[in-house]
């Protein structure tokens, strides 16, 4: 963690700011290692303060020894103040994405001094992996490979989604994953044209095609990970769309590399899916970071603001939903080398009839 600190001292210097109030869970973690659930972190170029509340205070010691630990009860401008005053900062930058308009009020009537908007400065940072963040990440994807295996030997008609949601998670956990960030999505038949049906009581039938997206965390980081498979034979046109959702993966995957934008990215799968006439049908974005949260930056979208750089970890998703009929994704997650992009996700893509 204090390489990371620095490099947000370094930051604020390059930006000429007193100091930065960080207040995002995330950010807080990345920039501290406090995994506490209460607590906001003060840093200006040459000072860390961090502070929590009662419950924390010996946690706080253990996880940021680079950090003075501070004490908080009550208002955090209170908390702050003494500091603030001490330092004799005119102005004090905070997180605009990530503080309630109760807590800027709050800030504003009990701090003697500006407050600055910034946005996404510690994401930036995080965007980024180190080789430890990659590696867990790399090992985070061979267990959801291992848990997709698992999955393929359970699945079977008459189960419930929720029942192979259950049996997925309670797999990932028992492989160490410390939680899941989004409920899983297990979208059979018709249902899957919702991109995020979440596992319902509907039972799966001999026929459908499944869409399983799920994820863990390992180390405190998150994976991500979907496919689509067949109970029996899904016929045609299943298989066309299909087809064309697997040719769009492969040729983001293949093709993605440092030095393109967010939109060009994207724009990879989505051609292909407009030249097979589904274009109408992809209505999310090609992908996200994966870190700390289950979608951080950089965005893979026509909208994206994002340059890829080497360390990057994202997802390529591409999916295609036709309401009334269903749906098939594929998700891989993916690291961006020096060279190109490398599948940290080694699943087959190929359609899946069991
Ligand atoms: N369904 C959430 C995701 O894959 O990003
Ligand atoms: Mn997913
Ligand atoms: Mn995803």
């Amino acid at each position: 963690m204090p390489g990371r600190l620095k490099r947000l001292q370094e930051e604020l210097k390059k930006r000429s700011l007193d100091a930065i109030l960080i207040t995002h869970p995330a950010n807080r973690f990345y920039i501290s290692g406090f995994s506490g659930s209460n607590g906001v972190l003060l840093i200006s170029a040459g000072e860390a303060f961090l502070f929590t509340d009662f419950r924390y205070l010996e946690q706080a010691e253990k996880q940021s020894p680079h950090f003075k630990v501070c004490s908080w009860k009550g208002k955090l401008s209170e908390a702050l103040q003494p500091y603030v005053s001490a330092a004799g900062w005119k102005s004090l930058a905070f997180e605009e994405e990530h503080v309630t308009y109760a807590l800027h009020r709050e800030l504003k009537e009990g701090l003697a001094l500006e407050l600055l908007p910034v946005k996404g400065l510690v994401e930036e940072l995080r965007a980024v992996k180190s080789e430890d963040e990659v590696e867990i990440l790399r090992r985070g994807a061979a267990i959801m490979d291992q848990a997709f295996e698992f999955l393929l030997n359970l699945i079977k008609p008459g189960m419930t989604e929720k029942e192979v949601a259950l049996e997925l998670e309670y797999y990932l956990r028992r492989q160490g994953s410390e939680g899941s960030l989004f409920s899983y999505i297990v979208a059979s038949g018709e249902r899957g044209s919702l991109p995020h049906g979440i596992a319902s009581d509907k039972p799966l039938r001999r026929g459908e095609l499944v869409t399983v997206d799920f994820t863990g965390t390992f180390n405190s980081y998150a994976t991500d990970m979907t496919r689509t498979i067949a109970l029996g034979e899904p016929g045609a046109r299943a298989r066309e769309i299909y087809e064309a959702v697997r040719l769009a993966q492969q040729e983001a995957r293949e093709k993605i590399r440092p030095g393109m934008t967010g939109v060009e990215a994207d724009a990879l799968a989505r051609d292909l899916i407009k030249e097979a006439g589904f274009g109408e049908y992809f209505g999310h974005g090609l992908g996200h970071g994966l870190g700390l949260e289950v979608h951080e930056q950089p965005v893979l979208s026509p909208r994206s603001e994002s340059t890829l750089v080497p360390g990057m970890v994202v997802t390529i998703e591409p999916g295609i939903y036709i309401p009334g009929w269903g749906g098939v994704r594929i998700e891989d997650m993916v690291l961006i080398t020096s060279g190109g992009a490398e599948s940290l996700t080694a699943s087959p893509r190929e359609l899946i009839v069991i």
